[in-house]
């Protein structure tokens, strides 16, 4: 399994299996590997012929500098992971802050139709300009024919759609379900930070995700966010940033609901200072 620090080599052998015919899948990643993003690389080689990871910390979309210094990176590890999976059908692109934007690390704007004012696009400010530079930069390099996406970034993944309609990108997106703990947390490169307090505290999260979409049979999108409310009011280690109902393709916030509609739940909590995000399909 290689490993590309820069683009042109990276190129030169994407080009060698596209003259094959080969079939491309990239999995973007900021790396810290686990067994969440490996389940998105497991069902991309099922898919193609070859599967390019990316790993990169990216610096255009954190909006907290304290969160980018302190991002975990673990290099050597994650290519041992990524070695255990496949040795030959995978191709690590890991390169440096300067090869992928070379000096220029300021985000390209972009008009999502309003999917990028909602929820996180509220708490973390340019985050999904940063988002969609990189993806989009990515796409140019690398020139897959499929993409893969994990929901549990549920936003992040109706941008990229978006991104890709809008910028006439040939390229497949591929939605990936959300990969959890046993204990239902949902897997996060972030979890490796948590204190053992709040690593035993988190799983609250998605067993009130679960109550919520219980009570979303019989309640109002407006009741079942007081009663998460009041969960978090009551935690001592969790703190509730916003619970939302939305309408899971436009994202905006349900104000009365309807049968025809799809409906999902959206979460962030701080634990300590590492903030956590999950969300769940109500119907
Ligand atoms: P990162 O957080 O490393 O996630 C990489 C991909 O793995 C994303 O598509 C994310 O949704 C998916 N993923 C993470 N945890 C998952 C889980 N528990 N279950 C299923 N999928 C999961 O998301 C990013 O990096 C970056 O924003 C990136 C797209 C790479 C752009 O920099």
């Amino acid at each position: 399994m290689k490993v590309y620090t820069e683009k042109q080599q990276m190129v030169k052998a994407i080009d060698a299996f596209k003259e094959k015919k080969q079939t491309l899948g990239l999995v973007p990643t900021m790396g810290a590997l686990h067994k969440g993003h490996l389940a998105l690389v497991k069902k991309a080689l099922k898919n193609n012929d070859k599967v390019v990871v990316s790993i990169f910390v990216n610096p255009t979309q954190f909006d907290n500098k304290e969160d980018l210094v302190k991002y975990p990176r673990t290099l050597e590890q994650d290519v041992a992971l990524l070695r255990s999976v496949s040795e030959d059908a995978i191709l690590v692109y890991a390169p440096t802050v300067e090869d992928v934007y070379a000096g220029n690390t300021v985000s390209e704007t972009f008009d999502f139709d309003g999917l990028e004012f909602e929820m996180e696009g509220k708490f973390r400010i340019g985050h999904f300009d940063g988002v969609g530079t990189i993806v989009k930069r990515l796409f140019d390099i690398i020139k897959p024919d499929k993409a893969y996406f994990g929901e549990k970034d549920f936003q992040q993944l109706a941008i990229i759609k978006k991104l890709v309609e809008k910028h006439h990108i040939p390229v497949t997106i591929v939605p990936c379900p959300i990969y959890r703990e046993p204990s239902g947390l949902a897997m996060s490169s972030r979890n490796t930070r948590l204190k053992p307090a709040y690593k035993e505290a988190a799983p609250f999260i998605y067993k009130t995700l679960e109550t919520a979409k219980t009570l979303f049979g019989t309640k109002s999108a407006n009741k079942v966010s007081q009663w998460v409310e009041k969960q978090f009011e009551s935690h001592s280690l969790l703190k509730l940033e916003y619970f939302i109902i939305a309408d899971a393709s436009t994202l905006k916030t349900v104000k009365r609901k309807s049968n025809k509609k799809a409906y999902r739940a959206f979460i962030a909590v701080y634990a300590d200072d590492i903030r956590l995000i999950d969300n769940i399909a109500l119907n």
